[in-house]
């Protein structure tokens, strides 16, 4: 078993706090960094900032309070975590590593010999060699000789992070033996699953055909489901048949791919190697073009009637999440109300969009239903109310995808 380590965790959104939380339940003394000053003072309150009841949880446990505190700036520690942001940069479509770079450089004036910095930021490959390396050495410290880098990427599915975090097999990965080792000894404090050891760039990769693999197989399935509509037939049923093939297992349709890593990562893939990214550029285009063909359903919808009401449910990415980024339900609705539509737009999971009252009521009037994220919980009262919906509504349309 490991020594408790001082470790500095510098960014402390969805993937820095869970990870600074169980190295803190595992006993290390641990600094949350984040330059956002609300977070910092949420985290020293013992205040959650996101929305996941398991790690509030651990949050309230004494041993946990006792070994967490947050700052703004980074301070000497024995290990170093890195989860900032690291977005695509929309114009180029390249990663912008801007921040990565800024919390590197900001961590220098505290390195000292025997330190590990670990980066779970998703990044392209070659990162850790060719920009986190140099800013790392200006320390006057040899990476892999006395100071050790790790690119250890984060595959938690917001919504089950407790879960996931502990129970996920995670990958190691680092140039030289040593860094391996003392990455996989902080692991091993507090993730239950296998640790798989390898060099930083097959890491950095395997993070990215990961969502790769997610996003090709969602835009086949999105494909294929407009074959379907073209030929008048029922794209799930149609899935669901095919999958009964044993080799066979087709993904679900939908109105795009959100979130923080699927629309983002392939193009970190093309980044490096374009020539060969020609099947992850193509999925790229068919699954970021979906919200424009939703929107043209709903256009279809409500054609010839006058002044149409359009009620909009779902602004999560995913079902059962409050979580928004890159949504491409909120796509859909933007799209519709730049055409002039008069949408409502509820979303029951996400702060400050839930419908007042109950489904059907939230329907009155309207001409349309769009059912944009199937939130378990809409989805029952949509079963339980649909006789009262459909008789609150104008036109008695419901759509979903
Ligand atoms: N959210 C996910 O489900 C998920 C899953 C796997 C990988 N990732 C990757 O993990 C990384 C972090 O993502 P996230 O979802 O936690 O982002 P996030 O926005 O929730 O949190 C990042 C935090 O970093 C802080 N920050 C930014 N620059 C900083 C700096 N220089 N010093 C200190 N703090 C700084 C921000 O204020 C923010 O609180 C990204 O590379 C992302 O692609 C995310």
């Amino acid at each position: 078993m490991m020594q408790p380590q001082k470790i500095v965790v510098i960014g402390t959104g969805y993937v820095g706090l869970p990870a600074a939380l169980l190295l803190a339940r595992a006993g290390h003394s641990v600094v949350g960094v984040d330059i956002n000053d609300n977070i910092v003072r949420a985290i020293n309150e013992g205040v959650l900032h996101i929305n996941e009841a398991a790690l509030q949880a651990i949050m309230d446990e004494p041993a946990v309070r006792a070994n967490l505190t947050a700052q703004a700036t980074p301070c000497a520690a024995d290990v170093f975590f890195i989860a900032v942001p690291s977005p695509l940069d929309q114009r180029k479509k390249v990663a912008d590593l801007s921040m990565v770079v800024a919390a590197v450089e900001g961590l220098v004036p505290y390195l000292r010999a025997g330190n590990l910095v670990v980066l779970e930021s998703t990044v392209p490959p070659l990162t850790c060699r060719e920009l986190l390396t140099p800013i790392l050495e200006r320390s006057g410290l040899k990476v892999g000789e006395n100071l050790f880098l790790a690119h250890c990427p984060e595959r938690i599915l917001p919504g089950d992070v407790f879960y996931e975090i502990v129970h996920n097999d995670r990958i190691i990965g680092a140039r030289d033996a040593h860094s391996r080792k003392l990455a996989a000894a902080v692991y091993s404090s507090f993730v239950k699953g296998e640790l798989l050891e390898t060099d930083d760039v097959t890491a950095e990769l395997c993070k990215l055909m990961e969502n790769t693999y997610r996003d090709v197989n969602i835009a086949l399935a999105n494909e294929l489901a407009a074959v379907a509509a073209t030929l008048g037939i029922d794209a799930r049923a149609a899935i669901a048949l095919s999958n009964r093939h044993p080799r066979v297992n087709l993904m679900e349709p939908g109105i795009g791919v959100g979130g923080h890593c699927i629309p983002i990562d392939p193009w970190f893939i093309k980044e490096v190697d374009p020539a060969n990214s020609r099947l992850i550029f193509a999925a790229r285009m068919v699954n970021d073009e979906m919200p424009h063909r939703v929107a043209a359903r709903v256009r279809q919808s409500v054609r010839g009637v006058p002044g149409p009401r359009i009620v909009a449910i779902g602004a999560a990415y995913k079902p059962n999440t409050e979580d928004m980024r890159e949504s491409p339900a909120v796509h859909v609705v933007e799209l519709l109300r730049a055409d002039g539509y008069d949408v409502a737009h509820f979303d029951p999971l996400v702060k400050g969009m839930a419908y007042p009252d109950t489904l059907a009521k939230a329907c009155a009037g309207a001409d349309c239903l769009v059912i944009l994220v199937e939130h378990a919980g809409v989805m029952a009262e949509l079963d339980a109310q649909r006789p009262e919906i459909d008789r609150n509504m104008r036109t008695a349309q419901v759509l979903r995808f």
